[in-house]
């Protein structure tokens, strides 16, 4: 259990010992099914914790140069990377970086598979099944006229001599049963170039680490699959569920407005800036020793300190009144988190730290001035 009392603010937190617990969760997962599970570095990218990390697995997804290249010189292994669109000035550094390079078209893999047949690299193509679960289409790779994938209709009967795997994603935050129907899909529209291939990936979105995650069903539906296509290796790719619940991002009251009697609480974090997901998704995220808005209770807005007039969540409810200098801890702020953050505003970086195994804040990194500096010109 974090103490808060020694953690500057703001500041993400990550617990070392929930990291554990769903590294080994993932671990058992990937060993009893006899598939491969790698890291999404796009949710999660601290790199300070590889090392912790590389106990449980080895290797790790890039979507572009810079997480191929973190990949290489910070996981200690070439990554498996798709990038929706690679250029000519990148594609030579993604080959330097890579064993795995899926390409999101025909004609991507056209123009630089040639670079990579004399390198040590495995090429594959990233498909669209056209079926998704994912409501919200800003998460739905699946929806109509979607960039992302090769439709089946553009593939034929064969696929192009050099493509020797099929990634595809189309899960977000997906239970088993989702990977279940979106397999028979894949299995339907795709099931003819399996035995053209060495690997398979099945992308991300598996949520195996939250509550009630069905993990023995993904298990046996895993070993299914295998069993029908015992040539094939299986990837999957979360990245969630690697981070979840894992942390939180520590924040305390800079000043309290009204305004027609809300209240609001100005924080000294931005949801736009530092919890973007919360804006985009959106959901509302938790606070430890709130809930929601009760009649007849102290209740208040969160306000970010980013100029954006939207850049509030509301409302809570809390157990007493807010003064200046207390905290407000969001929960489950450790993915799609550190990754995302802006300087918008200019405003101030939160922190990262740890709370190790043997109970201790460690301080990882802190931001400041050069570091909003060297993003401009
Ligand atoms: C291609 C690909 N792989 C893996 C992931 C990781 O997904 P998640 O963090 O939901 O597990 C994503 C997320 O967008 C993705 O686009």
């Amino acid at each position: 259990m974090i103490d808060f009392s020694k953690v500057p603010s703001p500041c993400y937190v990550m617990e070392e010992d929930l990291l554990r617990k769903n590294l080994s969760t993932i671990k058992s997962v990937g060993e009893r099914a006899g598939v491969e599970i790698i890291l999404a570095f796009k949710s999660f990218a601290m790199w300070k914790s590889f090392p912790i990390f590389r106990e449980y697995i080895h290797c790790s997804t890039a979507s572009s140069l810079y997480e191929a290249r973190l990949a290489y010189e910070e996981m200690g292994s070439k990554a498996h990377t798709y990038g929706p669109a690679y250029t000519d000035r990148e594609f030579p550094e993604i080959v330097r970086c890579s064993s795995h390079i899926t390409f999101n078209s025909l004609q991507q893999f056209e123009r630089f598979y040639p670079q990579t047949q004399f390198e040590n690299i495995s090429c594959g193509l990233r498909i669209n099944p056209e079926f998704s679960d994912v409501e919200t289409d800003l998460y739905n790779p699946c929806a109509p006229g979607s960039r992302l994938g090769v439709v089946a209709e553009l593939l034929g009967d064969k696929l192009p001599e050099g493509v020797e795997g099929l990634h595809f994603h189309t899960l977000c935050e997906s239970t088993s049963f989702d990977l279940e129907k979106t397999l028979a899909v894949v299995d339907k529209k795709f099931g003819k170039f399996f035995s053209q291939i060495k690997w398979l990936n099945m992308g991300g979105g598996h949520l195996m680490t939250k509550k009630g995650y069905d993990t023995e069903h993904l298990i046996s539906l895993l070993k299914a699959f295998k069993a029908k296509y015992p040539h094939l290796q299986l990837i999957l790719e979360p990245g969630s569920a690697f981070a979840w619940r894992t942390g939180v991002l520590v924040s305390s009251v800079v000043d309290i407005v009204e305004n027609k009697g809300i209240k609001t609480a100005m924080l000294d974090v931005s949801f736009a800036c530092h919890m973007p997901d919360c804006l985009e998704m959106p959901y509302k995220p938790a606070i430890i020793g709130a809930t929601d808005a009760i009649e007849g209770k102290p209740t208040y807005r969160m306000g970010g300190n980013s100029c954006l007039s939207g850049d509030y969540f509301g409302d809570w409810w809390l157990d007493r009144e807010l003064k200046i200098g207390d905290q407000i801890i969001f929960e489950d702020m450790i993915h799609y988190t550190m990754v995302k953050t802006t300087m918008f505003n200019g405003v101030s970086h939160p922190a990262i730290g740890i709370w190790t195994k043997e109970n201790e804040f460690k301080l990882i990194r802190e931001f400041g001035y050069e570091d909003y500096k060297g993003r401009m010109s």
